[in-house]
């Protein structure tokens, strides 16, 4: 079983080591000589394409926080309304979807029945089907009208890392792609984002070089009783993945906010010591989102709370206010998600092991939910 896991303790821990292959791959063949984007594996015609005027996600767990993050990117890219809907949910909310309606599924299995009736339901009601999926002829796929695979690998850990970070950066193909087919003036913006992605698996690489700290911030930690994640903008749902990463793997309560919420309520859960993560924006983010989370960092820290930040390279501005300072290479705003996760998968997963539990198979869940 070593062997099967690449020297690694855990499937866990290879699968996080293969995340800037899963991403590589995921890019692989899929543009031209002229650095334009070719999705001909879609399957839809570029007409019906051209014609999409709503997006909805359909996922569950941590496919869904994909999509959240996908939505950031792709409303600016494309100008198309795009939503995201709990696959379990989708159908009960008596959706919006027409032949203009382009429904995504995110599943790494492809086989998770809450997220396969939403898009049995999509197509009834006309909509187009898109499977963004990771295993070759699992039913969503072969239920849905088109599909892109992500091609992390296989996937045995119980918690979702590689395919994860495959999902986004295939939902990213996906609104770069419309970008493109619909000639916005924000392909030019789109256009700088796809020669960054494929920069990404390095610095994801980077990341990776440097987990000894927030390793030793977990071990620290494994009596904690219940960790806050806040982030903004695309951070936001990093957060909210963190603090899933950490109920399932360390049995931990975790929550996850975003950080322009706090001031309505969740301020109040902050005491002496109580740990928070922190996502930061880079410093060149629009709008000036950092400067706005880093006076969140400041605040909380000035009620007690033990603040550990995840910054880019390069952002001194965090250092006053953080007791701890987890450091990812610079990279666009959009593509921050896929550099940002990775400590906090890293993080649950060494607080899992710090508490002596089964990292690859936590107690009450599955790797892919076939009933509903
Ligand atoms: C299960 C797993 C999660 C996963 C979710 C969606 O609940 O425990 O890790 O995110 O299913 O799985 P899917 O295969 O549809 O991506």
């Amino acid at each position: 079983a070593a062997a099967e896991k690449g020297g690694h303790e855990w499937f866990m821990e290879k699968e996080i080591h293969e995340q800037p292959q899963a991403v590589a791959d995921t890019l692989l063949g899929r543009t031209d000589e002229t650095g334009a984007l070719v999705l001909d594996e879609l399957r839809i015609s570029e007409e019906q394409l051209r014609n999409v005027d709503r997006i909805t996600f359909v996922a569950c767990g941590t496919a869904a926080y994909a999509g959240m993050v996908a939505k950031y990117a792709i409303e600016r890219w494309t100008r198309i309304p795009v939503e995201v809907a709990l696959a379990h949910e989708f159908r009960y909310c008596d959706p919006i979807a027409d032949e203009r309606t382009l429904v995504v599924s995110i599943s790494q299995s492809g086989e998770t029945m809450d997220t396969l009736m939403a898009v049995k339901h999509a197509h009834d009601l006309g909509a187009l089907t898109v499977s963004i999926c990771n295993t070759h002829g699992a039913t969503i796929p072969r239920e849905s009208d088109a599909v892109l695979y992500t091609h992390a690998g296989p996937e045995i850990a119980v918690a979702s890392t590689k395919g994860f970070l495959a999902q986004i950066t295939a939902c990213y193909l996906l609104g770069l792609y419309l970008a493109q087919l619909r000639g916005e003036s924000y392909a030019d913006d789109a256009r700088v984002v796809l020669t960054e992605l494929h920069e990404t698996p390095d610095r994801i690489a980077e990341v990776l070089d440097r987990l000894d700290r927030v390793r030793e911030i977990a071990h620290f930690m494994a009596d904690t009783r219940s960790v806050l994640f806040l982030g903004r903008h695309v951070g936001y749902p990093i957060a909210l993945e963190g603090a899933l990463k950490l109920k399932e793997l360390a049995y931990i309560h975790a929550e996850g906010f975003a950080a322009g919420e706090l001031k309505h309520g969740p301020i109040a859960l902050i005491e002496p010591g109580q740990p928070v993560f922190i996502v930061v924006p880079g410093p060149d983010t629009p709008h000036g989102l950092h400067g706005k989370v880093v006076s969140n960092i400041q605040e909380i820290r000035a009620r007690g709370a033990r603040t550990i930040v995840i910054a880019q390279d390069g952002d001194t501005a965090v250092e006053p206010f953080a007791d701890e300072v987890i450091r990812v290479p610079r990279t666009s705003p959009m593509l921050q998600p896929l550099l940002t996760a990775v400590p906090l998968q890293v993080f649950a997963m060494e607080l899992a092991n710090a508490k002596g539990l089964d990292v690859d198979q936590p107690r009450n869940l599955a790797k892919s939910v076939t009933v509903e």
